[in-house]
């Protein structure tokens, strides 16, 4: 568990998929992540155990988000890619449950999990690829010290048109 003053990231567990399917098939939510077609519970909980084998490996990390008042997992968070020899990881987060969008937990959960990367499991870089229509996230990215060094251009089709996708990193001395 990595505790923190409104949310904790730990573990999750496949009593978790369905409350993760039911958020993640609605379109306000998925239209900003990387899987576009609607999911199962079946599908939901497969990704549990892909996310405990890469624990295992130690190629990836994946947390859920759980709320500190409430118990309630609103979303998950993780370290992919890891690599030993140059020390990096990718970062991705989702809060399916959007109720709880804008109230400070993703970039609380965010600042979590990159003191986990940079302080415990010693990276260098972490790095992550945003939609260019998410604003939201690019913001909270920025807040926590994440720096834009790159887009791949037009290479998302989404709702009918090609969107750029931006790319950020952030090194350990960087945050604090
Ligand atoms: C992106 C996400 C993780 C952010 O978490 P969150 O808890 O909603 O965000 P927070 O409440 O911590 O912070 C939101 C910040 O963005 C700002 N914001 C909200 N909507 C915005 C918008 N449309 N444009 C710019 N900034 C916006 C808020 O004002 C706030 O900034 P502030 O703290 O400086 O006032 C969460 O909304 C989410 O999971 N969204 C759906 C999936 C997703 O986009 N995942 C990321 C894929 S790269």
């Amino acid at each position: 568990m990595i505790q923190g003053k409104h949310v904790t990231l730990r573990g999750l567990e496949l009593e978790d998929a369905p409350e993760i399917a039911l958020h993640y098939n609605d379109w306000e939510v998925r239209r900003f992540l990387n899987r576009i077609a609607p999911v199962s519970k079946e599908d939901e909980e497969e990704w549990i155990r892909s996310t405990w084998e890469q624990r295992r490996k130690g190629t990836g990390y994946v947390f859920g988000i759980e709320v500190n008042k409430s118990r309630l997992l609103i979303g998950s968070c993780g370290l992919h890619w890891m690599s030993v020899t140059n020390r990096s990881a990718d970062f991705g987060i989702a809060l399916y449950n959007k109720a709880h969008w804008n109230k400070g937990y993703g970039t609380e959960a965010t600042q979590l999990i990159l003191g986990y990367g940079f302080n415990q499991l010693n990276l260098h870089r972490i790095h992550l690829t945003v939609f260019e229509f998410n604003e939201r996230a690019r913001h909270v990215y920025e807040k926590v010290g994440f720096k834009h060094i790159g887009r791949h251009r037009q290479a998302l089709f989404r709702n009918g048109r090609y969107w750029d996708i931006y790319v950020m990193d952030i090194l350990a001395n960087e945050f604090g």
